[in-house]
């Protein structure tokens, strides 16, 4: 018969049933399985290369070349393909481009940014002869306890579903098959941050309505974009674990959104349905549980093979079932042109190029936020000290997912590739601004957090502070502190951290505050005491040279907080879009807003708005914004709203729209927005989307707070 599959005139589809058709059980059960390779000895991944193993994951450069040659000698010649981690560019390989992490990135609130850094990355990691890369995380960072807090784009699920669709564009470009172009991974699917306490895995509260109404929006607008693979989530959807959950896959991601691609589980899904989540007596039926709620690709549950193999031959489960399942590999193989090229080649020598790193170096600017000022910043002072554990520390820079952390944590590697620290670039940058820059660590992240007991740097820092005109000190968390299974009850600066400002401040010197974390810290005394605050987060390689720019001037802050920074672990959750009826609306010894809410920031000129109007018949709102300080810049205007009556709680605000707008100074823009009727949905208990008649407010300003919006009624 002849080759479809072989026919690169046939469509992905085609040849994909017709390369099943030809597959005995074994080949389809190799091929729905991902081994880890860097945790097995190499004549073991070329045994499983031999079976016709679907993927692997954690695989570099020539060890991928080797594999890949050797599954395009099986008998059916079905090519490999090999995932990996970039998840702030493509940092597991130490010559990459390492941008800010998703957290930080998501402070620029800029689309066309964040599609360019999907873009690099894409370019490194297929230039690398990976295929596939598991970003990005759609998961809401509502909980700041959680570990992974920083690889989310933040609170807010429209926030987060914009910025997920410019890096999957980014990704994937206009066809999986160019030279250039990745699969994207929208994960964790589902609601990984929701879990119980933040407690990494553990299970989620959520219902399916909440989920249709929070969480699932960003993953439906990734599904709509054509995002080529899923990845289930650990955790569980009311106590149903998402692995085995048919209604969460099957139902409402491949039915419901339509989605052709194939769906990976997270690492050890099937197993964990065993060992750890206890709904399954053996791998067999956490096989079979797995299979029937549709997962494709299994991620490193070795146990998968032997299991699918059995419950076939025992008639427990339908081959259609892994048909389904393969099909859907296979049909994405052949969209990304695998077996006609089975590497792509990227493009040779961009690892780190001008280009990139000046993508890099805009993303990172874009993603300051300026949280205080009293009038310190920019800068003049002639005498500056740098003070604290995190101005020079490029591994804290950094955060997580990166060659410092992956695949082991300190594994000993070296930066290969220009960085810059705050420092650095408070150092690179004096000349311009005649200052001179003297610098003490002061303390450790991680050290002693009683300052009489504080090391001889403490003591140094300070008195260094004392012969200064001004200090700028930057504090945070470091690598240890934050990822999978670092989830933090306590977010107050860990050391003597808060012990190293309150001496600093005592002496009555300007202090300006940086915070290189990865993720919102509770730092009231901080924000209250200090005279200017800066958030870098993990601003990635020129984090560093961003801040300095941004507190010597020479750029002029735009980023926006994608995330609200509670005052005290136990205020959490704090999330801006909340529903209504706390009586007294705060905690007897704690207010109940947050010490700084989703949207704010602050730059060196003011923005005023006026003149909102709302077309109601045609959803068209549109908002005069002025930029009255004497220098350029550019605002985030923010676009919510609220329903005054409806039939289930819904948020005191929901931001529906957002754009970054460049504005002059002292020039005025008129910003328009076309909404639509389905933003202002609810859903309903028996989880309909539904826009209800009645009153409504929208509304545009600055922030998420209501003294900086203006806003408009009216009814539906
Ligand atoms: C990890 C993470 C997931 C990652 C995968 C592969 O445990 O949960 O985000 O993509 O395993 O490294």
């Amino acid at each position: 018969m002849n080759e479809i599959y072989k026919d690169k005139t046939k469509s992905a589809n085609e040849r994909a049933k017709d390369l099943l058709s030809r597959m005995t059980v074994p080949e389809k059960a190799a091929q729905m399985l991902q081994l880890p390779y860097s945790k097995m000895p190499r004549e073991n991944a070329i045994s499983w290369a031999e079976k016709g193993l679907g993927s692997f994951l954690h695989v570099l450069g020539d060890d991928a070349r080797e594999l890949q040659q050797t599954a395009l000698k099986t008998r059916l010649g079905i090519p490999v393909i090999f995932g990996i981690d970039a998840i702030h560019g493509h940092g597991l390989n130490d010559t990459a481009t390492i941008f800010p992490s998703q957290l930080a990135a998501a402070c620029s609130w800029n689309r066309e940014l964040i599609e360019q850094m999907g873009r690099v990355t894409a370019r490194e990691v297929a230039t690398d002869g990976l295929h596939w890369t598991f970003s990005p995380v759609l998961c809401l960072g509502r909980d700041a306890r959680w570990g992974r807090v920083n690889e989310t784009f933040g609170e807010d699920p429209y926030l987060a579903g914009e910025l997920g669709v410019s890096i999957i564009k980014g990704y994937q470009g206009d066809s999986l098959s160019s030279e250039e172009s990745i699969l994207a991974c929208a994960k964790h699917y589902l609601g990984y941050g929701e879990a119980v306490g933040a407690r990494d895995s553990c299970d989620t509260e959520m219902t399916f309505r909440k989920a249709r109404e929070v969480f699932l929006p960003p993953f439906k607008k990734a599904a709509e974009a054509g995002c080529a693979t899923f990845m289930t989530a650990y955790g569980s959807i009311d106590s149903s674990p998402f692995t085995a959950s048919e209604k969460a896959l099957r139902h409402i991601l491949k039915d419901e959104f339509g989605f052709e691609g194939f769906v990976v589980t997270d690492w050890d899904n099937v197993t964990s349905l065993v060992t750890n989540q206890h709904v399954a007596a053996d791998m067999k039926e956490a096989t079979y549980l797995a299979v029937k709620a549709g997962n494709d690709m299994i991620m490193t549950s070795e146990g998968f093979y032997n299991a699918a193999i059995k419950l076939i031959e025992e008639k427990k489960l339908d081959e259609k079932l892994l048909d389904d399942a393969v099909l859907r590999i296979l049909r994405i193989k052949f969209q990304m042109g695998l077996f006609e090229q089975s590497e792509k080649k990227g493009k040779p020598g961009c690892f780190g190029c001008e280009e990139h790193l000046e993508i890099n170096k805009e993303l990172a600017r874009e993603s300051v936020v300026l949280l205080k000022n009293n009038g310190i910043l920019p800068i003049k002072s002639k005498r500056i000290a740098v003070i604290g554990p995190n101005a020079d520390d490029i591994r804290a820079q950094y955060g997580d997912w990166t060659y410092f952390t992956h695949p082991e944590p300190d594994n000993g590697s070296e930066p290969k590739r220009p960085y810059c620290t705050v420092l650095e670039g408070m150092r690179e940058l004096a000349g311009e601004y005649g200052a001179e820059i003297f610098y003490s660590k002061g303390c450790s992240v991680l050290g002693k957090d009683d300052a009489e007991l504080a090391d001889a740097d403490f003591k140094e820092a300070v008195k260094l502070a004392g012969e200064c005109d001004a200090v700028v000190l930057v504090v945070g968390d470091v690598i240890e502190q934050t990822g999978e299974t670092k989830d933090r009850a306590d977010l107050s600066l860990s050391g003597a951290q808060n012990a190293l400002f309150k001496q600093i401040k005592g002496l009555g010197k300007p202090v300006v505050t940086v915070l290189v974390s990865s993720k919102p810290l509770c730092i009231p005394e901080i924000a209250e005491d200090t005279d200017a605050l800066l958030i870098a987060f993990n601003g990635g390689m020129f984090g560093g040279l961003a801040a300095a720019e941004a507190i010597y001037g020479k750029i002029n802050p735009s980023g926006r907080l994608p995330i609200s920074f509670p005052r005290h672990s136990g205020q959490i959750p704090v999330y801006y879009n909340s529903l209504p009826g706390w009586h007294g609306g705060k905690y007897m010894d704690l207010p109940g807003e947050a010490l700084f809410t989703f949207g704010e920031g602050l730059a060196y000129t003011e923005y005023e708005y006026s003149g909102i109007e709302f077309d109601e018949k045609n959803f068209v709102l549109s908002v005069n914004v002025k930029n009255t300080g004497n220098m350029d810049g550019a605002e985030t205007v923010q676009v919510y709203y609220r329903d005054l009556v409806s039939s289930v709680l819904t948020p005191v605000l929901q931001l529906i729209a957002f754009e970054k707008v460049k504005i002059g100074a002292g020039e005025t823009k008129t910003v328009t927005f076309q909404l639509k009727k389905d933003d202002f949905a609810l859903v309903t208990p028996d989880e309909r989307r539904v826009v209800e008649p009645g009153a409504f407010e929208v509304m545009a300003g600055h922030c998420a707070k209501a003294e900086s919006l203006l806003k408009v009624e009216f009814v539906i």
